[in-house]
């Protein structure tokens, strides 16, 4: 049986001639098709695609359009269809297990396309054991909600800010993950946006042994624990209203009924501890080691979502040096990861298995900086033979950042280097490194040309670049 497939886009004339091309064709028939956002929704929920080609409309953004679709179809193929302004969406959409073509399109490129399951994300290679990084909605009756374009998703409709989401990770312990996790977010806190300094959270997803609070003198309660019990009274709550008794509900309930839960952007906002010197927010990890235990795939999916629609600036995420689902998911909810190492061979061989391991995912490469910290004035290895090791492209730099006894100190007085009066080699490192991670989002940025909105954003990160 052919697969029915709808083209969006308001080409009008580059799909009528799509369409004729695939008249011939033995596996697919187009069945509909829309040219204004206004009839997508109607069309999807008439035709009940297997395949939905999303092109360009004036009133969406691409990757937007993409994810709605996504969230009213979770059962849909869908493939975007990129003009060379809107590639940069690629890897966000690759992300949400969306396949991208460049245009013009070929009716075979579609063909193949429709055989194959979704491009890989870190669940169909394997490297999760969790929640997929985005869910499918298990219920059936998914198009129920797709009625009219006012009945997208509220949490979808709204117009999100531009958002730093920045995951800083190393596979091995005392490397300067949690030190430089503290350092960047007090510096970017410091940077002022339009005469404002930016909301800057920083989230300690080490759960069982996290120190973020403790390098700031933070007390460690309210944390993510607290959050993740507020979050099952909820579910018990929406169990309850629809009858289900939520003591012998199963694991699949509960991650069902998460993925149904939107929490409202401003949720996070009981659980956060205030660094009051800098103004920074954290959520920090629990008190007690058996506390994480109780944090599960699903209240780590329900959280992160619930940050991407919150009015942080700025999200940076501390991890554990390992491989558990809430370093996974840190690593796929971010544009930008910071994989720090020290140039000790154990170090340098767990980055590179992790590479190795990212790259067997399709992770977008681009969005990794490397950074080589505690680099000693005569080390064993060059930034230039790690960079051979780890087959980084020429083009990509490693950032460094001395040892420098400075660092312990301010670690053990729980006093960020950002805050002090003193310059120090260790300190402009890390301003380097932090102005690479938002001059790469400019560039981002200055791809999407001539939207005034972004104008303003550009001229932070120009400020920012000086
Ligand atoms: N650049 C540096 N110079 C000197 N000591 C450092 C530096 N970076 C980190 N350290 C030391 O390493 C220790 C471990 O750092 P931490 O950030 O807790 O590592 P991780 O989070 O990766 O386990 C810190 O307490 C600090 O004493
Ligand atoms: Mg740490």
């Amino acid at each position: 049986m052919k697969k029915r497939l709808v083209l969006i886009d308001e080409d009008v004339l580059a799909l009528t001639e799509l369409k004729q091309r695939m008249i011939a064709s033995q596996f697919l028939s187009v069945i509909g098709e829309a040219h204004q956002i206004e009839d997508v929704w109607k069309v999807l929920q008439t035709e009940q695609p297997d395949l939905i080609l999303v092109g360009s409309l004036r009133q969406a953004e691409i990757g937007v359009l993409c994810q709605q679709i996504r969230f009213v179809c979770p059962q849909v193929t869908v493939i975007a269809t990129c003009s060379a302004k809107e590639l940069h969406w690629e890897p966000f959409l690759r992300n949400l297990q969306i396949w991208v073509l460049a245009k013009p399109v070929q009716p075979e490129q579609v063909e193949l396309l429709s055989m194959q399951p979704s491009p890989s994300s870190y669940m169909q290679s394997g490297m999760g054991t969790g929640a997929p990084l985005v869910p499918m909605q298990s219920s059936p009756s998914a198009f129920a909600v797709a009625e009219s374009p006012v009945a997208t998703p509220a949490y979808l409709a709204k117009k999100e800010k531009p958002k730093h989401l920045i995951t800083v990770y190393g596979p091995k312990g005392g490397v300067g993950k949690t030190f430089l996790s503290r350092e960047l977010a007090v510096y970017f806190r410091q940077v002022p946006q339009n005469g404002r300094p930016l909301k800057v959270l920083a989230v300690d997803f080490n759960l069982d042994l996290g120190t973020f609070a403790t390098s700031l003198n933070l007390p460690r309660t309210p944390n993510l624990f607290t959050w993740a019990q507020a979050i099952d009274q909820q579910i018990v709550a929406m169990m309850q209203r629809e009858g289900i008794d939520s003591e012998t509900a199963g694991p699949q309930e509960w991650q069902d009924y998460a993925t149904s839960l939107r929490l409202g952007a401003d949720e996070v906002e009981p659980f956060i501890v205030v660094h009051e010197q800098s103004g920074l927010h954290i959520l920090t990890s629990p008190r007690e080691i058996r506390q994480s235990f109780e944090i599960k795939d699903y209240h780590l999916y329900v959280m992160l979502e619930t940050l991407k629609q919150s009015d942080y600036d700025v999200i940076l995420i501390d991890t554990a040096p390992d491989t558990s689902d809430a370093t996974i998911q840190a690593l796929f909810f971010s544009q930008r990861v910071v994989l720090v190492g020290t140039p000790v061979v154990d170090a340098i061989e767990n980055i590179q298995r992790l590479l190795k391991l990212l790259r067997e995912a399709e992770y977008p490469e681009e969005r990794i900086q490397v950074c080589i910290n505690r680099l000693q004035r005569k080390e064993m290895f060059t930034l230039e033979e790690i960079r051979a090791y780890f087959q980084l492209h020429p083009g990509k730099t490693i950032f460094s950042i001395p040892d420098d006894d400075e660092v312990k100190r301010s670690i053990n007085a729980g006093m960020p280097i950002m805050l002090g009066q003193q310059r120090s080699a260790a300190r402009d490192a890390i301003e380097k490194l932090a102005k690479s991670i938002v001059t790469m989002e400019d560039e981002t940025a200055a791809k999407k040309t001539a939207k005034p909105k972004e104008k303003a954003r550009s001229s932070m990160w120009s400020w920012l670049r000086r």
